[in-house]
């Protein structure tokens, strides 16, 4: 294809990497995975990193997690303010964890979380916000850092699009009191399948390990707060004291990952290279609202939403990418309140899903990758302006 969504970003390292775990003999999690966690909190500024075998395991583990620590763990019935875009498993553990959500629209130009409706969704009940920068781009996380400071809430950032990210200095994924990261094909850095949990709360993490392994203590030292150590080794070799999964990634993923954090900078270098000529060749082009960076992101991918009001027609749209071998997609899910699965949450809108709504039916993306584009986007720009005539 001449401009796809996705592609690897793998090179000789990776293979040699797997090649090593295969000569080993040692798949199931172990050494590699324990280095790639290490570097991976040295790499990100956390005090623990914990790798599962996607983000939206470290997403259920995550909220899990949140539900077995703490001094005020939360409890089925807590409301959780969310955006109306995002991907489904941002959602999914919240409803199997009973938290009832409410749905705050997103703002049309950086797609994140309008910040402004924030304290209409606020209510007695109110426990948590689920943070999530769209695409690569950092949604308002100082605002919302301090909203949960100030409310008592806890912050939960799914990270798992915008890895590289920062936001006045600090890296997206670190400012929630977990935060959630995803190494799935054609993400900034790719595993095949995998995720990262990251936190500075030792109990947390300590209790996300459990939950990512059976809800076993065998991978806790004997000292922490969630459990505490008989001498039967027995009896304490199969213990289990939470009722969790089995989210362990595979070492061909921790190797794989080590290599691919090595690469993250120059990869998320070369990402917003090619935002700069997208963005510079889309600018002031009324009838294209392309996402509007805030911080500096990652650049996943490129979005474009033909402008409301305007008559516009995006079948016409795709119908000339496609024609131009360019691969398309919706904004990550579209306005998930659109989605037939809805009807199994306990939820309330905060007001109308305009803009959500607005990208759902009138937006797309096109891809982005750790290479130079500029032959794609230049055609990209072509086919739109034609097209959109
Ligand atoms: C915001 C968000 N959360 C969670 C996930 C799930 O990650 P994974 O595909 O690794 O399960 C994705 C997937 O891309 C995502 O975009």
């Amino acid at each position: 294809m001449f401009y796809e969504l996705a592609s690897s970003s793998w090179g000789s390292e990776e293979i040699a990497a797997m090649q090593r775990v295969i000569a080993s003999g040692m798949f199931t999690m172990g050494e590699h995975v324990r280095r790639f966690e290490e570097e991976f909190a040295r790499k990100f500024g956390t005090k623990h990193a914990l790798m599962v075998s996607s983000g939206s395991t470290a997403n259920l583990v995550g909220v899990a997690a949140l539900f077995y620590a703490g001094k005020r763990p939360l409890a089925r019935g807590d409301e959780a303010i969310v955006p109306a875009i995002s991907w489904s498993t941002t959602y999914y553990p919240l409803q199997q964890y009973g938290l009832r959500l409410k749905f705050v629209d997103v703002d049309l130009e950086t797609l994140n979380i309008d910040v402004s409706r924030l304290e209409q969704a606020l209510t007695p009940r109110t426990r948590m916000v689920v943070a999530v920068s769209i695409l690569g781009n950092p949604c308002a996380l100082d605002v919302l850092r301090a909203f949960c400071d100030r409310h008592g809430l806890i912050l939960f950032e799914d990270n798992c699009e915008s890895m590289g990210a920062t936001l006045n200095g600090k890296q997206c994924g670190t400012f929630g009191d977990l935060g959630s990261f995803s190494s799935f094909f054609s993400h900034h850095i790719s595993t095949m399948e995998g995720g990262v949990l990251v936190t500075d709360n030792t109990e947390l993490y300590h209790v996300a390990k459990s939950l990512r392994a059976h809800g076993w203590t065998r991978d806790l030292p004997s000292n922490t707060r969630i459990f505490e150590k008989k001498d039967d080794d027995f009896y304490e070799a199969y213990r289990f004291i939470l009722p969790g999964y089995n989210a362990r990634p595979l070492e061909l993923s921790g190797a794989i990952g080590i290599e691919q954090l090595k690469k993250l900078d120059r990869m998320v270098e070369l990402r917003r290279k090619n935002a700069e000529l997208f963005v510079g060749l889309m600018k002031g082009d009324k009838r294209f609202v392309i996402q509007r960076e805030n911080g500096r992101s990652s650049w996943f991918a490129f979005t474009v939403i033909l402008a409301p009001g305007l008559d516009l027609d995006r079948k016409k749209v795709m119908a000339a990418l496609k024609a131009a071998d360019i691969g398309y997609r919706i904004i990550t899910g579209g306005c998930f309140l659109r989605h037939d699965v809805i009807k199994y949450f306990d939820y309330e809108c905060v007001g109308a899903m305009r803009n959500a709504d607005l990208a759902h039916d009138r937006g797309f993306f096109v891809g982005n990758h750790p290479r130079d584009l500029r032959p794609q986007i230049e055609r990209l720009r072509a086919v739109l302006d034609a097209a959109a005539r």
